[in-house]
């Protein structure tokens, strides 16, 4: 269960806040939106998060992927390890494979011995953690390590719906649904947890333009285009790249099936509706169409042109575009 810290109310009280959806509230911090839970989360990932040099850290604003890359970046960095995967993937759902530091290790409270609760401090494997929170907040400690990071991102419009139909399945919406039209509001102002999306992508795309060795930048898109080749560029960047010709064939063309959409979804425990620890949705509800340009089935002309242009603005100059 999670416990509230009467600090962090008094610290939430005093911020900007701003109606989300259901009877949920966003709060904003150093220029980025929480709802009180990871605000809580986040605040104890930055006073007692370090990473070790050999850390992989998977960073992503919601919806654009998460759960496609822990799956291959768990397949990648225990390839190895012949019993791991892929079974591992068949019964462990990718979320729990490759914990996140806010939504899962440090939603509670940490031992007051200053232990960090559920981060393995001596792991067998390279250590991959996932995290929503944005560069701007972790900058400290994610150069504070030689650890490597890991970014996905994915068009803001099928971000945008993936995240719409996500939020619909939670159960504190379920009186009152989530507008659309609202949410394309509310996703151009950039209040949404975790958010503003441009400008969380474009802090770990800088980073990965000046340090390609620390940072490595992908999107959704790519990976659908040219899966082998990404996981080949990933495996390179880690320091563990795929050797010998056929075999290295073989081998990245198992790891992109055991972890395609198709493959993936059809697991028992990716379809199961049990709510992971200390989450408010289903495991099924992290695989859903898993498409590119779904929007289209949803986001009309004018919405549409209301997030082109925001994303023109933003991400101009930037040498990056959707
Ligand atoms: P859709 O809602 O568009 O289907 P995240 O993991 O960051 O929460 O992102 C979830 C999105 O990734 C969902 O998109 C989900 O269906 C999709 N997804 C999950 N696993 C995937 C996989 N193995 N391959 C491609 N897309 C996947």
């Amino acid at each position: 269960m999670e416990i509230q810290d009467p600090n962090v109310n008094q610290i939430t009280s005093s911020l900007p806040r701003e109606k989300w959806c259901g009877h949920e509230f966003l709060y904003q911090y150093n220029g980025f939106w929480f709802t009180q839970t990871y605000f809580q989360s986040t605040q104890r990932v930055v006073e007692n998060f370090k990473p070790l040099p050999t850390d992989v850290i998977l960073a992503s604003f919601p919806k654009t992927g998460t759960t496609w890359l822990k799956a291959l970046l768990h397949s990648i960095t225990n390839r190895s390890s012949k019993e791991t995967t892929p079974s591992s993937l068949t019964f462990n759902h990718p979320q729990e494979l490759i914990p996140s530091l806010e939504t899962k290790l440090y939603v509670n409270e940490i031992q007051s011995n200053g232990t960090e609760s559920g981060v393995i401090k001596d792991p067998k494997n390279t250590r991959v953690l996932g995290t929503h929170i944005p560069y701007q907040i972790l900058v400290d400690i994610l150069n504070s390590s030689d650890c490597k990071i890991v970014y996905v991102t994915r068009n803001p419009k099928d971000t945008l719906i993936s995240l719409w139909h996500f939020v619909q399945k939670a159960k504190s919406v379920e009186q009152e649904p989530w507008e659309l039209e609202i949410a394309v509001e509310q996703f151009c102002k950039g209040v949404l947890p975790f958010g503003p999306y441009y400008e969380h992508v474009l802090a770990y795309r800088e980073q990965s333009m000046k340090r390609p060795e620390k940072v490595f930048f992908v999107s959704y898109e790519e990976l659908k285009e040219d899966s082998k080749n990404c996981v080949k560029k990933i495996a390179e960047f880690l320091g563990c790249p795929f050797e010998g010709e056929n075999e290295e064939e073989e081998e990245v063309e198992q790891i992109v099936k055991s972890c395609s959409f198709e493959i993936l979804s059809e697991h028992e425990v990716n379809k199961s509706s049990d709510l992971p620890n200390g989450f408010p949705l289903p495991y099924s509800s992290f695989f859903r169409k898993g498409e590119v340009g779904d929007h289209l089935n949803y986001l009309d002309d004018e919405m549409i042109r209301k997030i082109d242009d925001i994303t023109r603005e933003k991400f101009h100059g930037s040498g990056f575009m959707y």
